[in-house]
């Protein structure tokens, strides 16, 4: 008879989960996303329209989170609020986001602000994004404006997920966010991310030298066809690696992960026949985030590994957490192996706007669309008991 498994993880390892400023907040009218959603030839199948209102109900959001034992809320300040018109920064706007820092501390969650996620000032996009001359200076420039209302947040991410930033082109393609749906990166996007990020880091760290500041890498697991290691190796270089080795210095590195793909002679191969798939359509593979860790813990210099993303798109939420706890295993057993791994943060607090559609539902938290009310699923609950004790029990049913 083969026993359950529990799991334990050290008394300081953190807890939490993510959201980002575009997905959930709602009516973002001077991003570019939103205006490429508004376009007829999109290709996206939905707008974010209100999203979850969470523009407005930050509070119940970070209280829901609270009440469940999770500690840290990752969340996003939107660019495109706080400048929607260039070098017209907005004090109302700044401040909106300090409530949302003050409302984390008021309910004894800490904030993990991500300063970029994904969406930019539609301003800024039209005059070329992240392939413009000067956007280095101009994302710093933003950076300097926010950084008053940052001085007591001990976790700052520059930019998410700056591979997928290069693979989509500042968003302009795909709402499919793996490397095989996607072109080959722009490696001179991710040049210009490289410095917008560490110039970010050395703009804060001279305010506030104890800050912890780190990027947040997508991950894909990619798994060599036998034969074909070095053509993997080339394949993961521009997609993933070259972005881990960048964080070479830096405070810690963030790992996202949720997938794997295979590669073959000729690129990226089909899902395997057969195998369960998620509302996103990618495959089912619990053990993706271990594996991005260790392989983030190895390119990265060995600085502290926050997995700062990970979850499953489904509609049965029993099997979110039967995905949570496989990824749970294979972190823990890169944290066995000696990988310094300080916390854990789900993808997502709430069911929100994946980019083009509602239907990929990854939320700890449903929402209802015609009242924004919210209700916690059971995996927000399960999720909240583990990071009150720091021991995870393998599910049985
Ligand atoms: C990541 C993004 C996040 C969300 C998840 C599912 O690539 O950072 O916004 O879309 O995937």
């Amino acid at each position: 008879m083969s026993s359950a498994t529990t799991l334990r993880f050290p008394k300081d390892f953190f807890w939490g989960a993510a959201t980002a400023a575009h997905q959930i907040e709602g009516n973002n009218v001077s991003s570019d996303w939103w205006r490429r959603e508004q376009s007829s030839n999109s290709g996206l199948k939905e707008r974010s329209a209100d999203a979850c209102d969470s523009y407005n109900r930050y509070e119940q959001d970070i209280r829901l989170l609270a009440e469940s034992g999770l500690q840290y809320y990752r969340f996003s300040i939107e660019w495109a609020r706080i400048e929607p018109e260039p070098e017209h920064f907005s004090t109302a706007q700044i401040l909106h986001y300090r409530d949302m820092i003050e409302t984390c501390r008021h309910y004894g969650v800490e904030p993990m602000v991500t300063l970029n996620h994904m969406t930019l000032p539609y301003w800024f996009a039209e005059q070329g994004g992240w392939k413009s001359a000067d956007a280095v200076s101009l994302f710093n420039r933003y950076v300097r404006q926010i950084a008053p209302i940052l001085y007591d947040v001990t976790y700052v991410c520059t930019i998410n997920e700056p591979n997928m930033v290069a693979m989509t082109r500042g968003g302009k393609e795909g709402t499919n966010m793996t490397a095989g749906a996607l072109p080959v990166p722009d490696l001179e996007i991710g040049q210009t991310l490289v410095e917008a990020h560490k110039g970010v880091c050395r703009i804060l760290h001279e305010i506030y030298p104890s800050m912890l500041i780190g990027w947040t890498v997508a991950t894909q697991a990619f798994h060599a066809m036998p034969g074909c290691e070095q053509e993997t190796e080339e394949y993961a270089w521009p997609r993933e690696n070259f972005y881990l080795d960048a964080a070479k210095g830096d405070d810690w590195i963030g790992v996202q992960g949720y997938l794997r793909t295979f590669i073959g002679k000729d690129g990226p191969q089909p899902i395997p026949d057969g195998a369960e798939r998620t509302l996103c359509g990618w495959e089912y593979f619990p053990p993706a985030i271990g594996i991005g860790v260790r392989n983030a813990w190895d390119r990265a210099g060995h600085i502290p590994v926050i997995v700062t993303e990970n979850g499953l798109a489904t509609s049965d939420d029993s099997r979110r957490i039967d995905y949570t706890f496989g990824a749970l295993q294979g972190l823990k057993a890169a944290m066995d192996d000696g990988i310094d791994v300080r916390g854990y943060i789900h993808w997502s607090l709430l069911d929100n706007y994946e980019w083009g559609s509602y239907t990929p539902t990854f939320g700890l938290v449903s929402i209802n669309p015609d009242t924004f009310e919210r209700h916690a699923k059971p995996s927000l609950h399960w999720l909240g008991e583990i990071a009150k004790s720091g021991i995870v029990e393998e599910p049985v049913r």
